[in-house]
């Protein structure tokens, strides 16, 4: 029996090579994507999830949501991502339609009509989606599974701000509203993506596969991979959202903790940050299983099968 899943995504490359890996699947029974504001603005977050899953040959259906975080400016990284989003080879417009219910509806409308505890969030960027389905529909919340997402740190400190992750930190009233919602949580923070690097031969082996999917995800991989090997001055770039999916497919390639992981939503300094009582210091309640650690060769050859069925 597959596991049904919903996808909350800013595309953005590796959220892109999350949903292939998604796709690829027979584990888990994508319902949907649902775009939010993120790495680029809403406009062209929800036309590359289009162009994704119309690579892919699936009929994934995909909604439009937040444009903006709750309460801030959006902050966006076409700096990382390029000024579409998805930068690295050119791919022919979308003719798969948007859907034309908003995204929070069809959350709210999708976790109502299915029974309690069968469909998980998998939310690869800012959370304000399903933060705003949460504020505006309460009886939800015990109705979602588990919502496994990629945002944050710990021991590796912040990439947006010397302490906040991207996700997180765009819309961290959000966040603060998911990890206080008692929702079970598995957390893939840049403790354990910046331990999954690409690398020249895997990227080979993409190009090697010599389908579109493939040509595709080295294309994207390569231009990805400029900006972080440019700033971490590593081999091989962070696969940050693929972790989610592959978490989803396979738990045992992952280690961590079940901890307390609160957010920053006051500091100028600190916003953002998520504050994970690794070394449980404090008597605050546990929320979340907060990832440390990642089998690094298991990940790219389950990634390698799996985009290689597409
Ligand atoms: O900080 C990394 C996260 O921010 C990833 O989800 C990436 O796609 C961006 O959204
Ligand atoms: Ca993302």
């Amino acid at each position: 029996m597959s596991r049904k899943i919903i996808i909350d995504t800013d595309p953005g490359q590796d959220d892109a090579v999350a949903i292939l890996l998604a796709l690829a699947s027979a584990e888990l029974d994508v319902l949907a994507l649902t775009a939010v504001a993120g790495n680029v603005p809403l406009p062209l977050t929800e036309r590359n999830a289009r162009q994704i899953v119309e690579l892919a040959s699936k009929p994934t259906p995909v909604y439009a949501g937040c444009d903006a975080p709750l309460h801030r400016i959006l902050v966006t990284a076409e700096h990382v991502h390029g000024k579409t989003g998805l930068d690295g080879i050119p791919l022919p417009d979308p003719t798969h339609p948007l859907q034309a219910r908003h995204a929070v509806d069809y959350l709210i409308d999708t976790l109502r009509a299915h029974p309690p505890g069968t469909i998980t969030l998998c939310p690869l960027g800012p959370l304000t989606n399903i933060a705003t389905a949460f504020q505006r529909a309460p009886d939800i919340i015990p109705r979602v599974a588990e919502i496994v997402l990629m945002g944050g740190g710990c021991f590796e400190g912040g990439n947006i701000t010397p302490a906040a992750e991207f996700n997180i930190y765009v819309d961290p009233e959000a966040a603060d509203i998911v990890f206080k919602s008692g929702v079970s949580l598995v957390v893939m923070p840049l403790d354990v993506t910046h331990k999954a690097l690409t690398s020249r031969a895997w990227i080979e082996e993409m190009r090697a596969l010599g389908t579109p999917v493939g040509h595709a995800v080295a294309s994207w991989t390569d231009f990805f991979e400029r900006f972080d090997t440019a700033k971490y001055g590593s081999e091989g770039a962070p696969l940050h959202d693929p972790c989610v999916i592959a978490y989803l497919i396979d738990p045992s390639l992952f280690t961590g903790r079940h901890i307390n992981v609160e957010i920053e939503t006051q500091s100028p300094l600190t916003l953002g940050m998520t504050v994970a009582d690794w070394w449980r210091v404090t008597d605050r309640e546990p929320n979340a299983m907060f990832m440390g650690g990642v089998d690094r060769e298991g990940f790219y050859r389950l990634l390698t099968e799996r985009l290689g069925r597409l």
